[in-house]
């Protein structure tokens, strides 16, 4: 009986750690393995256990303890940064992470051997620019950014936002205390009605901003479409959302020729490239939902932090009262111009200095099309890339005191490769000059006619699924 049960005893004792270790090694063995019987060498780093991967170490970082670049500066100590590049097994994936300037700039130009997957295309639509590839995306994207990120339609677009702003922080004084997310989503949310549709504020509106809501919510879920999970309702949003979009369009089509709206609508509608050609209906919905998918939670994050930093960092506040006053004197109320706006060169570097720390897009994913070799080691075929924006950031080799917030710092022009805040190449962000000029409006309307407080300066931060202070910014707002 003893020996029996010291049999078992030993058993148990041998087959627990072994399994431990079998499931600690899974998926190193599973993923890494066949690579490495081809004689490919994987870059450095651990892959996880079974179906998780290193999500769990992922979580700990940015939710639990709250330093979300030292999930990467971890990998640095433990296996070197010769190459800038880790192998991991995240967000569902075996991947591959891109943490140095070089590493994320070959990622970002080395176009033919990788490509962007949407998780969920059907949700950004498939003729979207953001789903779209090659020659197509070259079509669409001179679409695009002709019609929100050029010159002539930044012009139209920067007074087109101001009535809608400056009637915000009206209503916001008024208040007195506002947390600036919330009041940030309402006012950027109105703007997109008014420069992507002519929409003004009423029922339609804050329909359509209750359907993106749930379409962006389905965004980050997992693609399981049936009645009763995020992704199901976010596709009925997608739905009712283009629905709206396409009366609005038909109508157009049907009074050819009323008043010209000038309007994102009608700039897709009616641009053509150097061969004449016009986008399709479905192409003009399907690019309409995914740019405001992009334009709407990136801006009022934006807007948010420029709240957050300049009440943060009044030194910097007083340097931007000092340019601004004198235009808005000038102005005696009338809005301020896209040439006014672009002149002032220290708005400029705050914008930057806001954005770089915002970190809006912490990262971005690419899928290798075939194995990819990058100095002597392989990114393997199908295996995910991210891109690890916001370490580049926050790293010190990239940004002197990287944490603090420092417009000057802009005096001098990033390291090459080190600011990827709008990311790179061909898929770099189509409305980056677009959110550079909404910010800087804002901060022109805000400095010249308001003071506000943080009613939290010390509120925790949050990272996920963007970077947060965990009471979004409540301030205290009042006329000067
Ligand atoms: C501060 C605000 C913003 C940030 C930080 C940001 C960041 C980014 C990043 C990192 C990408 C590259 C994605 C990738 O390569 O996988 C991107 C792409 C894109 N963004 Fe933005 N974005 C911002 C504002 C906007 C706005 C205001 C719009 C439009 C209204 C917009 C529309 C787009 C589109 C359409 C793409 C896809 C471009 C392509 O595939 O060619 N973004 N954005």
């Amino acid at each position: 009986m003893d020996m029996t049960l010291g049999f078992w005893v030993a058993l148990v004792m041998a087959i627990v750690p072994l399994a431990g270790w079998l499931l600690w090694w899974w998926n190193d063995f599973w993923y890494a393995l066949p690579v490495r019987l081809r004689r490919l060498k994987l870059p450095p780093g651990y892959m996880g256990i079974p179906f998780l991967g290193e999500m769990l170490a992922f979580l700990w970082y940015f939710k639990v303890l709250r330093r979300p670049d030292d999930y990467i500066n971890s990998k640095r100590r433990k296996y070197g940064d010769e190459v800038g590049l880790y192998r991991t097994h995240l967000f569902g994936s075996p991947a591959i992470i891109a943490c140095t300037p070089s590493a994320n700039k070959f990622v970002l130009q080395t176009e033919s051997s990788f490509f962007l997957e949407w998780p969920s295309v059907e949700l950004v639509g498939k003729t979207s620019l953001v789903a779209v590839q090659g020659a197509s995306h070259t079509t669409v994207r001179s679409f695009v950014v002709r019609a929100i990120n050029q010159p002539d339609a930044l012009r139209t677009i920067a007074l087109m936002v101001q009535p809608r702003l400056i009637a915000a922080l009206k209503l916001w004084k008024q208040n007195g205390r506002i947390r600036v997310y919330k009041e940030a989503k309402k006012v950027t949310f109105a703007n997109i009605g008014r420069y992507f549709a002519s929409f003004e504020p009423g029922p339609v509106l804050d329909t359509l901003d209750e359907l993106f809501k749930g379409l962006t919510e389905g965004i980050r879920a997992y693609p399981l479409n049936f009645p009763g999970t995020a992704y199901y309702r976010a596709l009925q949003c997608r739905k009712k959302a283009v629905a709206i979009f396409r009366e609005e369009l038909e109508r157009r089509r049907k009074f050819d020729g009323s008043k010209a709206k000038n309007d994102l609508m009608e700039g897709l509608m009616q641009t053509k490239d150097d061969e004449g050609k016009e986008l399709s209906d479905i192409e003009v919905l399907d690019n309409i939902v995914s740019l405001v998918v992009g334009g709407y939670t990136s801006t009022s994050l934006a807007i948010m932090w420029a709240f957050y930093y300049l009440a943060m960092y009044p030194d910097v506040l007083e340097k931007l009262r000092e340019e601004h006053l004198p235009i808005a004197k000038k102005l005696n109320g009338d809005f301020i111009t896209y040439a006014e706006i672009s002149s002032c060169k220290y708005t400029s570097k705050v914008v930057e200095e806001i954005i770089r720390l915002a970190n809006i897009a912490a990262f971005i994913f690419r899928t290798a099309k075939t194995d990819i070799e990058y100095k002597g080691y392989t990114i393997p075929k199908g295996w995910k890339v991210v891109c690890w924006l916001r370490y580049l950031h926050t790293n010190p080799e990239n940004f002197e005191d990287p944490m603090s917030f420092n417009p000057d710092r802009w005096n001098e022009p990033p390291k090459p490769g080190s600011y990827l805040v709008f990311g790179g190449g061909s898929r770099i962000c189509a409305g980056n000059m677009l959110a550079r000029l909404q910010v800087a409006i804002l901060i022109h309307h805000l400095v010249v006619g308001y003071r506000w407080e943080l009613v939290n300066p010390n509120a925790g931060m949050s990272y996920l699924p963007h970077p947060k202070p965990a009471d979004e910014v409540e301030v205290d707002i009042r006329e000067i």
